[in-house]
């Protein structure tokens, strides 16, 4: 098995440019591709924040920072991820486009680099099927925010090879990250259990006539939650969590999994959460 040094990040947004900061802080070589130098542009001042509030609190030196992001490059041709030893995949969360991606990927990168998808409900299965190498598919499901949540949840689909899915547990290994290995199911392990729980804990809203505000307080107080539900769903972002929720659906047919009617009139009406200033909660 080939030893993991460079590795490429498709998709700079929230949970590409979180899981590109874990690399370059594990000492690993990334490239990460953007479609316009401004995202890349802007994921890179994000990566750069976070680890200057690293030195600023002591955790890290200004060198250390400073090599990091040496290690940290960027670019709008995918092309340039052909001498990756590894690929994660971190684009919007639509079937088709990540299987015209690893399409994409599969014609430009080496043939023993293992590309990998964070996908956090769709089948990693059906992903590999559009490339003519399955075997060197598997998942690698980080937690949002990437460079705070632990888990990794690393997924093999049918005909993930055994050299694939070892190669991405000892990355996440070298990330310092905690790996869980499980097959290919509709939401894997966590989102299994926290998509249709979140969605329980916004009928509540309607059912015990409660404020977000209460909701979360209920849950952090009782529950021993890090955050509340609402806080939560704002941080993923209303879209990408009715998105998984239908997918979820879809597969499962469980009524648990579909998303709440108050969440997609959210969604519809642009309250994303977080990312647009405004979901349960307004951000300034
Ligand atoms: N990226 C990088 N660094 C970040 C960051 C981010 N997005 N957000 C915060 N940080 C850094 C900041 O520098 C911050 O320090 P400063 O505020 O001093 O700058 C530092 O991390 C600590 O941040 P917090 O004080 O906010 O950390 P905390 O101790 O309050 O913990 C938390 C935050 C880990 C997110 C915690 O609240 C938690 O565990 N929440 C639950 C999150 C969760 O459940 N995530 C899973 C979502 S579901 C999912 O992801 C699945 C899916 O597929 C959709």
């Amino acid at each position: 098995m080939a030893v993991t040094q460079r590795i490429g990040v498709v998709g700079l947004g929230a949970m590409g440019s979180g899981i590109a900061q874990v690399a370059i802080e594990a000492g690993f070589d990334v490239v990460g591709r953007e479609v316009a130098d401004d995202l890349a542009r802007a994921a890179t001042e994000r990566i750069g924040h976070f680890l200057t509030r690293k030195v600023e609190k002591g955790q890290r030196s200004p060198e250390e920072r400073d090599a990091a992001l040496a290690r940290l490059s960027t670019t709008t041709d995918l092309g340039t991820l052909g001498d990756c030893d590894l690929v994660i995949e971190a684009v919007v969360e639509e079937l088709e486009p990540k299987r015209a991606l690893f399409s994409e990927l599969e014609a430009i990168c080496r043939a023993d680099a293992v590309l990998a998808t964070n996908t956090s409900a769709l089948s990693v299965t059906e992903i590999a099927a559009a490339t003519r190498s399955p075997e060197r598919v598997v998942g690698m499901h980080f937690f949002n925010p990437a460079p705070l949540m632990p888990l990794v949840e690393v997924v093999r689909a049918e005909l993930s090879s055994d050299e694939a899915v070892e190669t991405a547990l000892e990355v996440v290994e070298r990330l310092g990250k905690v790996p869980v290995s499980c097959h290919d199911t509709p939401g894997f392990v966590v989102n299994r259990v926290l998509i249709p729980l979140l969605n329980d804990c916004v009928r509540v809203l309607d059912e015990a006539r409660v404020t977000p505000e209460s909701l979360d307080a209920a849950m952090t107080n009782g529950a021993g939650w890090p955050m509340g539900p609402c806080t939560l769903v704002d941080l993923v972002g209303i879209d990408v969590h009715v998105h998984a929720s239908e997918a979820l659906y879809e597969k499962l047919r469980e009524p648990r999994m579909a998303p709440p009617p108050r969440l997609v009139a959210m969604r519809n009406a642009g309250l994303l959460g977080r990312k647009t200033g405004r979901g349960f909660y307004s951000y300034e």
